[in-house]
């Protein structure tokens, strides 16, 4: 188990963005108005090219980890995790109408919550239609409580050239900040390549973890060529990757990029790609999410480190 402090001086952290060769950087996290721990925190940040806004390089997704539905007190157990997830530097929450209660649950949460200043809200459009997309993406608004979205992204490409259309009107009218489009578990890859190369879209959202590294083909380096955010879905393979690595201690070399547990293990490896934004782990559990999101801190692992990590995976 690495014996390196929790929270990196800003040696260390400087140190990192020396040998990640990436645009990271560290900002302070004014821990307010919430009392518990009255101390900043440096957290790791990435730019969203278009703008140049820094984010967290580690979010939230909330597909079935939110969609808990009347159930008061799996409600307030995702207030807790929610305030976890704020107090420890997260701001992008990603969601769905295509996640049952989730959006319904994250309004739920939003309204309990005092310290959710740096939330950037991200949800999708699901459905076939303008007049339908609107109209959902007016109820999203509803749900979480959101006016504009920071984000809107269009859920596996479905209709996209109708919602893209929408969605820049929306943008020219300030009616969300971002746009941008999704696809996972390895599909659409060719259709998502064409749609970064030749569309005005900010984000891009798709899958990559450790295992399942196809996306470092194309849909990576057309992204990084055309300045577009990426967040990367199902950094855990949907908890997949856990089974492998359970019962078994951390390598001792995973100190060097500042590494607790093996949930840091999977993201850090992630979030170091220079082409990646973040990533949106998903969680149930409030002490997962203290883990998820205590890769916001410390350092990341060189390119060299990146390979032997995968040599490592691949061998257990
Ligand atoms: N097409 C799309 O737009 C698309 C597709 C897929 C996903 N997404 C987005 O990406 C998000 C993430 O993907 P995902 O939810 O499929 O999978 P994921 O984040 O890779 O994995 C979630 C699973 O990992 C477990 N987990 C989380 N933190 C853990 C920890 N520290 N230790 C052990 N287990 C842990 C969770 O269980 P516990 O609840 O027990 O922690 C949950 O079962 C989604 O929620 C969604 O927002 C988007």
């Amino acid at each position: 188990m690495a014996s390196k402090p929790l929270y990196p001086t800003r040696r260390n952290v400087i140190t990192a963005l020396g040998v990640a060769g990436t645009a990271l950087a560290v900002s302070p996290c004014a821990l307010k108005p919430w009392p518990l721990t009255a101390r900043e925190i440096e957290i790791l940040k990435k730019p969203i090219p278009s703008t140049g806004e820094q984010i967290p390089i580690v979010g939230m997704g909330s597909w079935i980890t939110f969609n808990v539905g009347n159930d008061i007190e799996a409600r307030n157990k995702r207030v807790r995790i929610l305030q976890t997830f704020f107090e420890s530097g997260g701001a992008l929450v990603d969601s769905s109408p295509m996640y049952g209660s989730s959006e319904d649950v994250i309004g739920y949460c939003l309204k309990r919550l005092r310290n959710k200043q740096g939330l950037f809200s991200a949800t999708k459009v699901w459905t076939y239609l303008r007049p339908l997309g609107i109209a959902q993406m007016k109820r999203s608004e509803r749900l979480w409580g959101e006016k504009p979205f920071d984000l809107l992204q269009i859920h596996n490409l479905m209709d996209w050239r109708t919602h893209l259309s929408t969605l820049l009107d929306w943008k020219a009218q300030g009616r969300v900040r971002y746009i941008g489009v999704t696809t996972s578990h390895g599909r659409r890859h060719s259709l998502t390549e064409k749609i970064i190369q030749t569309q005005p879209i900010d984000f891009v959202q798709f899958s990559y973890n450790i295992r399942d590294r196809a996306a470092e083909k194309r849909l990576l380096p057309a992204a990084r060529e055309r300045g577009l955010a990426v967040i990367i879905n199902r950094p855990f393979r949907r908890g997949n990757l856990f089974g492998r690595t359970r019962g078994r201690p951390l390598p001792n070399w995973v100190g060097e990029f500042d590494c607790l547990n093996w949930a840091q293990f999977y993201l850090k490896f992630i979030v170091s790609h220079p082409a990646v934004t973040c990533a949106i782990p998903a969680t149930s559990r409030v002490d997962h999410m203290q883990q998820n999101i205590g890769a916001l801190q410390g350092r990341l692992p060189d390119p060299d480190m990146r390979k032997h990590m995968i040599k490592y995976f691949e061998n257990i």
